[in-house]
């Protein structure tokens, strides 16, 4: 895809070789949760100039993806099933990646979520979240970070959420995770500007997005938010891969999100707490009706 071939033209320390047919010269993509949604939108939109590791638990999705990716491009496809909330599974994909040569680019994109109020929900779903959200993005990253960093080339985008900008009562755990990705990227961003890496870190963080999350967690998509509220999986994309060309740290799909994290983060806390409160109410008396 054009937009990561630009970051990878910029950040190589040599001009890159033109398209060539020997695989082993093409530079690898790693994408968690490729299996469906914003995570299989990236694979196809950049299977055309690289080569790609897709990681989620279904390995049926993706091996239909890579047998459909691999049949419209020139591209190596390596499947790699497994679950990043468990120790072994995830052990297993960061060995893959931390010595490999070729890595371009990370998709820390993996992510579900839950509802209900925090006491009541179950515990072991809100704890896999933290493992999923959190410790798998802190154990990629830093499996891929020094090779990058070494090499001065790649990046990093970890998909966050409009919601790491909105306290939401009815997902605590999810805004929580959501939030500390944003400010682990940010920190990244910092250490890497001021060690003058060419490495670029990305925090996208979509709003309501047409995937199987919504299916996932049983929630009416229609219940959530009007249609103009959501998005494509493709837009989303498109913003993000955008936004490495342009080195953006915080991509936010659509304008309407985008006023409406500047609008919240502007506001006194009293405010936004209120504000949040509301909104929060609100999506509880929805969700009974799930
Ligand atoms: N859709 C939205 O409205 C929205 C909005 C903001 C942010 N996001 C974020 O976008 C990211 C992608 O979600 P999506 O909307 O594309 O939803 P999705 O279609 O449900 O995709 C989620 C992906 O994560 C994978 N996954 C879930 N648990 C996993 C685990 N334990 N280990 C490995 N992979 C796992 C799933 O694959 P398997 O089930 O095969 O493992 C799937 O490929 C998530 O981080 C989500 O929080 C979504």
């Amino acid at each position: 895809m054009q937009f990561v071939v630009g970051i990878v033209f910029r950040l190589s320390p040599a001009p890159p070789p033109p398209r060539l047919k020997n695989v082993a010269d093409r530079t690898i993509v790693a994408i968690t949760g490729a299996s469906s949604g914003i995570g299989a939108v990236f694979a196809r939109k950049l299977a055309a100039e690289h080569d790609l590791l897709l990681i989620a638990r279904r390995k049926e999705r993706l091996e239909e993806l890579a047998g459909e990716l691999t049949a419209a491009h020139p591209t190596h496809i390596e499947i790699l099933p497994a679950d990043l909330a468990e120790e072994s599974d995830l052990e297993s994909v960061a060995s893959r990646i931390r010595g490999e040569s070729r890595l371009a680019l990370l998709v820390n994109n993996a992510g579900f979520g839950t509802k209900g109020l925090f006491w009541e929900a179950d515990l072991a779903s809100q704890e896999r979240m933290h493992r999923l959200h959190v410790m798998a993005t802190v154990r990629l990253t830093h499996a891929v970070l020094r090779n990058m960093i070494a090499r001065d080339f790649g990046g990093i985008i970890n998909v966050a959420s409009v919601s790491a900008f909105v306290r939401s009562p009815g997902s605590v755990s999810y805004g929580a995770t959501k939030s500390w990705m944003t400010v682990f990227t940010e920190g990244l961003y910092l250490e890497l500007k001021n060690a003058r890496s060419n490495v670029t870190m990305q925090a996208l963080c979509p709003g309501f997005t047409y995937s199987e999350f919504h299916e996932t967690m049983a929630v009416s998509r229609s219940r959530l938010a009007g249609p103009r509220f959501w998005m494509s999986a493709e837009s989303v994309v498109d913003a993000s891969l955008d936004g490495l060309r342009r080195r953006k740290l915080f991509v936010i799909p659509g304008w309407r999100y985008l006023l409406l994290t500047t609008v919240l983060s502007k506001l006194p806390t009293a405010a936004r707490l209120g504000v949040e409160a509301a909104a929060g109410r609100a999506k509880l008396a929805r969700q009974l009706h799930d």
